[in-house]
């Protein structure tokens, strides 16, 4: 997906997600499990504040198992439903649609005791990148056709039942990240929620490599067959994975590029292990 966030396409966006929001009963929004704080948009939390809501910590086979239970404490701690997903080996997405329903149970009780039979509506949001077309896929994969609210008429809204009494809106409601900060677009950057060409890779690699000898040491000496790492910089250790691979360019200099390349298709690729960049003691006062 490659949207340019121009203002107008910005104002646009967000009033059409505020329409969308007013007519379902709940919201479902997808977060990376890897970045469960930097990849969330604080500008949900107003749109869509009077709206039951299920976080859905997706990617979550590629995030630190033990972080992750932290942040489904972190959210739980604050009264929102959270659950832990991987829509891309299906972990987890069972436990979606029974969420929904305990979310909407007073509203689904209220109904019942009057005698109207009226679906539940659900719409998904997210900023781009975390799978919200992935969940969707697997959600609806067995599910029944489309359901027109006005048939015949373009601009209706298309609904998917995705269970007896469930129905989901098509289109994901989508706003683009908001950098409160350079930490936050660099964690973007390296998961690859954000392009690259939004800074220099070199750099990217750099702050990621220091993050990880921070953090998780063991899992880059033993990617890289690193010895002693603890006093060395970003771009030392960016050179000595260079020298490693054979990064060279003649003269014998190290290819930087070609080493933050190495390095973040490694980090993207799991190869440096399962990583998660937000950690929750960083966030407890916000
Ligand atoms: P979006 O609609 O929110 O923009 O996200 P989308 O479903 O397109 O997913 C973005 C990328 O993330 C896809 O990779 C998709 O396969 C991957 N993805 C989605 N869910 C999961 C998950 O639970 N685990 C893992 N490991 N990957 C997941 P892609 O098509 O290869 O795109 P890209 O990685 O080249 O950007």
């Amino acid at each position: 997906m490659n949207i340019q966030w121009y203002p107008g396409h910005m104002a646009k966006t967000r009033r059409l997600l505020e329409e969308n929001v007013k007519v379902v009963d709940a919201v479902v929004e997808i977060i990376d499990a890897r970045i469960p704080y930097s990849s969330r948009n604080p500008d949900f939390n107003d749109i869509v504040s009077k709206k039951p809501r299920l976080i859905l910590l997706n990617k979550s086979d590629m995030a630190d198992d033990k972080l992750t239970d932290k942040w489904i404490s972190f959210y739980e701690n604050i009264g929102v439903s959270v659950l832990s997903v991987s829509s891309l080996t299906g972990f987890g997405l069972k436990q979606i649609t029974p969420a929904i329903f305990e979310l909407v149970k007073d509203k689904t009780a209220k109904y019942a005791e009057k005698g109207i039979k009226k679906n539940i509506k659900i719409m998904i949001i997210g900023i781009p990148n975390v799978g919200k077309s992935t969940i969707i896929n697997r959600l609806v994969r067995k599910a029944a056709a489309k359901t027109g609210d006005r048939p015949g008429v373009t601009t209706a809204k298309q609904w998917i039942r995705i269970k007896d009494g469930l129905e989901l809106l098509d289109t994901p409601g989508i706003l683009p990240p908001k950098f409160e900060d350079q930490e936050v677009a660099l964690k973007l950057a390296y998961t690859g929620a954000i392009r690259d060409e939004i800074m220099e890779i070199e750099e990217i690699a750099c702050s990621l490599l220091e993050f990880l000898r921070d953090n998780y040491p063991e899992n880059l000496k033993d990617r890289y067959k690193l010895s002693d790492i603890t006093d060395l910089k970003g771009y030392e250790l960016l050179d000595e994975i260079g020298r490693k691979r054979g990064c060279l360019v003649s003269g014998g200099e190290i290819d930087q590029t070609r080493s933050a390349n190495i390095v973040l298709e490694d980090f993207r690729s799991l190869k440096i292990g399962k990583i998660t960049l937000d950690k929750t003691e960083d966030y407890n006062d916000r």
